[in-house]
């Protein structure tokens, strides 16, 4: 169930029945010469949105930005601060938690946000436990590759030219996801550099000439796109269903 196509009589009416709400977080950020840049938004929605088709959960809008200042070098990328990440998802939990939903959990897409979507999440609990409340809801954050038994699937399906940016696994998610998405050129050298710190963009963009960082862009097909859709939807719904319990 999508927030953005109910009206609020329709949301009221869920709450009746689950106080789950999933909250898609992305960026958009340059992903090599032949990923396209929505692909960190791409990902969590397309398998969130798969997952509702299972188990009719309730799936917010994605947040469109995030912390991408590494990738600023290369053109189109927009990158939140840190503390303009913290503040989005604290008036975010604000809201939801306004309503009456008691579980929420962001459904992230970029490697990036990882630890400042967990500092918001401390910001949010700390801010009922400094005052010895006890906080109404609960918050989880999860990467969609690091669902259960996601990353040993892409390790299978790519042995050598996974890499860490760029990566064939998510570019077959959007070439699952959306045709347009699929670029047939063949960047070289076919497997990029890995290995160094992503740092400033200055420095990112040193070390990963072409935005890539270890990956092998070649790899990525619509098939093994729609198997990683499929079976992340299911670990999605699986978690899901033991965070509402
Ligand atoms: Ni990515």
């Amino acid at each position: 169930m999508r927030l953005d196509l109910m009206t609020w009589p329709e949301v009221e009416a869920y709450l009746k029945t689950s106080k789950t709400v999933v909250v898609p977080v992305g960026s958009t950020e340059q992903h090599g010469p032949t990923g396209v840049m929505g692909t960190d938004i791409i990902c969590p929605e397309i398998i969130a949105k798969t997952a509702t088709e299972i188990d009719p959960f309730l799936i917010t809008p994605p947040l469109p930005f995030g912390q991408a200042q590494h990738h600023l070098d290369f053109a189109g990328t927009i990158a939140l601060r840190p503390s303009t990440l913290i503040a989005t998802v604290q008036d975010v939990v604000a809201s939801l938690s306004h309503h009456g939903f008691q579980r929420i959990y962001f459904f992230n897409g970029h490697g990036g946000n990882t630890a400042t979507l967990e500092a918001a999440m401390a910001e949010c609990y700390g801010a009922f436990s400094l005052r010895g409340e006890a906080c109404p809801y609960r918050l989880k954050v999860r990467n969609w590759w690091e669902l259960p038994g996601i990353f040993e699937l892409c390790k299978r399906l790519f042995p050598r030219g996974h890499g860490g940016h760029g990566a064939p696994s998510e570019l077959s998610v959007t070439h699952y996801a959306y045709d347009e998405a699929m670029r047939r050129d063949k960047p070289e050298p076919k497997i990029a550099p890995f290995g160094h710190d992503y740092g400033d963009a200055c420095s990112f963009r040193a070390a990963y000439p072409d935005g890539r960082a270890g990956a092998d862009p070649t790899l990525a097909t619509k098939a093994l796109g729609e198997q990683l859709v499929h079976q992340s939807a299911q670990a999605l719904v699986r978690e899901l269903q033991a965070f509402s319990a």
